[in-house]
Parts: structure tokens; C-alpha cells; sequence
């Protein structure tokens, strides 16, 4: 006997029209936030031959890029800047002249409040070691050290307009660190985005050649081991106690679990980043023909959103945006 199902889940796959009225979860690009890289000292932006369509922008080439998410009606971007000149402390991270706080002033000149403008506070960019923080006497990160940096980084960013300052660091601490010395300096407004999830990844690999990292050596001293679900709750935990006011999980697409729990929970947004290795990957696999490169974008964007982040960080956001408009 042939066994007919009455249950047919197929009835609401079956047309275009009916696939988008049911669809759970969708992209909007003002959940898109996109990074850009700014650098010191060129005339000329320069391509980054891990990050297809990616540059090294010079501060105009910057304030058109932002200008065009803006266009494209993109939440916001994050800026990471690459200066000339690096050294033990990343005193260009904290100088108001500095490449990322003279770039911040260039494009909230330029965008006002079309796009919400965010910084990257955490010094590897800045430093001549290439570490997120600085260095103590038998060469690890000194956590608390780094916090007095920190503190002045952020004031920096702050007084150079930025609205929302990464921390990316991974330093213990360092939300409560930098709320305090932004809230004793009048920046009471300045919200932070924490990266309470950020594993040790070999995805930020193209990252490093974005931002010419001098690291030798890895960050498995403080960023988040690989093996652990858990310790991602722990970490959005704290930074919440600590004043975060969205929580961020990265990488992404490795991490959908610990996304999850953290949206599960978090009563703040929750943001996802998709990471440099991520987007490689991408673009790898589509330019050997492997698969689609538009839908498999979109697929991974959707992925994340669907996994629970209320906006997500991608280098593909403001072509995204211009698929869905
Ligand atoms: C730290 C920082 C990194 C990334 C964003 N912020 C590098 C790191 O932690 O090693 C990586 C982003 C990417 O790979 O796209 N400043």
C-alpha cells in the first residue's frame, strides 16, 4: 500500500510569493555594518590581495566608501586604522592625530548621522609587536597595563566623534575600564560594543594583511580557545555587568552555537562579525567556479541572522544591500 502523508510541509515552499510571506528571517541593510581600513601615508588605495573588492583606503578614498554605505542604507561602519609608525605602546592609537581618530572625524564630517560610526579600540594596528595590548617584563600581554591604554584610547576615539567604540581586545576588564573613563571625561553618550565572544581563529588570517599586523607568535594568552561553548556565555556575562551595550560574538560562521546562547539570553543586541577568513573563503571557492558567490554570501549572512544576530559586520554588507534593494 502506498502511504499518502497529509502533513506536506512542501505547500509552503512551493511558489516565490509563498516562500517570502513565510520566510522566519530575512536581511535589511540597516542590520549590515561594514568595515573599512584605513591607512596612513598613501596616495592611493590599496587593494588587499586576500580580501577581493577590499582596500586600504587613503582618507578620501575613506569618506567615499562611507558615503556609498551610507547610500546603500547600511547601519553603520567599523573603522580599523593602519598607521605609519608603530611601536612598543601604539602611541597612535591614543594621538587625536593619529590615522583612525584623524579618519573618525573624516567620515562623521562626511555622513553625519546617515551612518553610525564605530571604531576599533584595541591596539594590535598600533603596536610594533603586533599585540592587542602591551607587553610586560617576561613578554606577555599585561592585562592591566593595557587597560590604562585602553582608557586613553577610547577618550581619543570619543573626542574624535566615533559613537560606538569596539573593544576587541580581549582584555579582562576592559568594558568597566573604558565606561569609567569615558563617563569621568562627559563622553556619557559614547556606546560600547563589546567582543564578549572572540576566539583565537585562523579566520582573521586576510586580516592581518589588511592591517600589515607585525604579530609573531598568537593570542591564545587572550583571546577565547576554540574548544569552548561555555566560556562565550561567561564572557557576555561580564561584559554586560560591565556596561556593554551590544554584545558581540566573532567569528561567525565557526560560532553559531555560542551565538545562539548569547542571544538566547543577551537583553542587549547581540552583532556577529564575519570575518576576514570567512569572506576569503568565499571568494576563494566562487572564483574557481566551486559555488555561487551571490548566494552563497547570502546564505552565510542569513545563517548568522538566523542563528540570532540582530545585525552582522561583513565586507560584503554594501553589496549585500545592493542585492536586496
Ligand atoms: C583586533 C581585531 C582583529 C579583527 C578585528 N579586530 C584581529 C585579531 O583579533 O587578530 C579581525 C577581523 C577579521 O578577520 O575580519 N584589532
Amino acid at each position: 500500500m502506498i502511504h499518502t502523508p497529509t502533513v506536506r510541509p512542501r505547500r509552503l515552499r512551493a511558489t516565490p510569493a509563498m516562500r517570502r510571506l513565510v520566510a522566519e528571517t530575512r536581511l535589511h541593510p540597516a542590520e549590515l555594518i561594514l568595515p573599512l581600513f584605513v591607512r596612513e601615508g598613501i596616495a592611493e588605495p590599496r587593494p588587499i590581495s586576500s580580501m577581493p573588492g577590499v582596500h586600504q583606503h587613503t582618507l578620501d578614498s575613506l569618506r567615499r566608501a562611507a558615503a556609498e554605505a551610507a547610500e546603500a542604507g547600511l547601519g553603520g561602519v567599523m573603522l580599523f586604522g593602519v598607521p605609519e609608525r608603530r611601536d612598543a605602546s601604539g602611541s597612535a592609537a591614543d594621538d587625536p592625530d593619529g590615522i583612525l581618530n584623524a579618519a573618525t572625524r573624516a567620515v562623521v564630517d562626511e555622513v553625519g548621522d546617515a551612518l553610525v560610526v564605530q571604531t576599533d579600540l584595541c591596539l594590535d594596528e598600533f603596536t610594533d609587536h603586533g599585540h592587542c595590548g602591551v607587553l610586560g617584563g617576561s613578554g606577555e600581554v599585561d592585562n592591566d597595563a593595557t587597560l590604562v591604554r585602553y582608557r586613553s584610547m577610547a577618550l581619543a576615539q570619543a573626542r574624535a566623534g566615533s559613537a560606538m567604540l569596539g573593544l576587541s581586545g580581549m582584555m579582562d576588564g576592559q568594558v568597566a575600564a573604558v565606561r569609567d573613563a569615558l563617563d569621568e571625561a562627559g563622553h556619557r553618550e559614547t556606546a560600547l560594543l563589546a567582543y564578549a565572544a572572540k576566539y583565537a581563529s585562523a579566520f582573521y588570517g586576510p586580516f592581518r594583511e589588511a592591517v600589515d599586523s607585525q604579530l609573531s607568535g598568537d593570542r591564545r594568552g587572550y583571546q577565547q580557545d576554540p574548544a569552548n561553548r561555555r566560556e562565550g556565555l561567561r564572557e557576555a556575562e561580564l561584559d554586560l555587568a560591565e556596561g556593554a551595550d551590544v554584545l558581540m560574538v566573532k567569528p561567525a560562521m565557526s560560532y553559531l552555537d555560542v551565538l545562539a546562547d548569547v542571544a538566547a539570553t543577551s537583553p542587549v543586541p547581540v552583532w556577529a562579525y564575519q570575518v576576514s577568513g570567512e569572506a576569503a573563503m568565499i571568494e576563494a571557492a566562487a572564483a574557481n567556479g566551486w559555488i555561487d558567490r551571490r548566494r552563497a554570501i547570502e546564505e552565510s549572512v542569513l545563517g548568522i541572522k538566523r542563528a540570532g544576530a540582530d545585525a552582522v559586520l561583513s565586507y560584503f554588507a554594501t553589496e549585500i544591500a545592493g542585492w536586496i534593494r
